[in-house]
């Protein structure tokens, strides 16, 4: 033991190997494989991801919540003029992590990322408690304000406005899709040998590998 409190190591003993002969042709039927299992033992928040983006070069990362997957891609929602709305503007590419740690799973997917359809944004708003839609016309996602009196005085202001009356989505406030052509399954293992299946998109055919941990 060192007094180091950084210097914390565990050895991933379920040792829970991604065997070559079940892997499936494509990354989906696995990616929701695993879902299922952190559905049931990751609490909170099975379904939060990192979000990685890049402006100017820089990469920026944050926690956002997938509300949607199928084979078109990884949706979540967000307010559209946030910075990482600003950055998917200016470079459309980004990244997804998800870390299961009682697990020992982590998945990363990357590719393009577009927004929905405002039909699709205009359902999923509906379905919010309307707390949270009264949030997204109050909060102007990733400005600065001075105090949280501020932000409290507009909720009050958003409450009025829509007295009475159903709270409908912003326009700046709805779905992006990260539509994927990588993906990285690791399932951890004992003394770091730790399993890694790569699934890349070639010419519209998905290709798996195995790499090094
Ligand atoms: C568990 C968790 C879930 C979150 N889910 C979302 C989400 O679904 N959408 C969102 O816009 N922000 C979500 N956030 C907040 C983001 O991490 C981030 O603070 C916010 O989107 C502003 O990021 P930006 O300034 O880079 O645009 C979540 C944060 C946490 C910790």
């Amino acid at each position: 033991m060192t007094d180091n409190p950084y210097d914390q190591r565990i050895d991933y003993t379920k040792n829970n190997y991604l065997e070559d002969k079940d892997l499936p042709d494509n990354p989906f039927p696995l990616f929701e494989g695993w879902y299922q299992v952190a559905l049931k033992r990751i609490h909170p928040d099975p379904n939060a991801m990192v979000l990685s983006t890049l402006k100017d070069g820089q990469p920026r990362g944050r926690v956002v919540l997938l509300k949607q997957m199928d084979k078109k891609g990884f949706t979540f929602f967000t307010n559209y003029d946030s910075a990482k709305a600003q950055e998917i503007a200016q470079d459309p590419k980004g990244s997804l992590t998800f870390f299961w740690n009682t697990l020992e799973r982590q998945i990363r997917i990357e590719g393009s990322i577009v927004k929905i359809a405002d039909k699709e944004s205009d359902e999923y708003f509906m379905s919010r408690p309307i707390g949270s839609r009264i949030g997204a016309w109050a909060s102007p996602q990733s400005s600065e304000i001075k105090t949280r009196k501020e932000l409290e005085d507009r909720v009050r202001k958003i409450q009025e406005k829509f007295k009475g009356e159903e709270v409908v989505r912003p326009q700046n406030w709805g779905g992006l899709r990260l539509e994927p052509h990588y993906f990285e399954f690791w399932q951890g293992a004992s003394s770091r040998l730790h399993d890694r299946i790569v699934y890349e998109l070639d010419k519209g055919v998905w290709k798996q590998k195995r790499l090094a941990p």
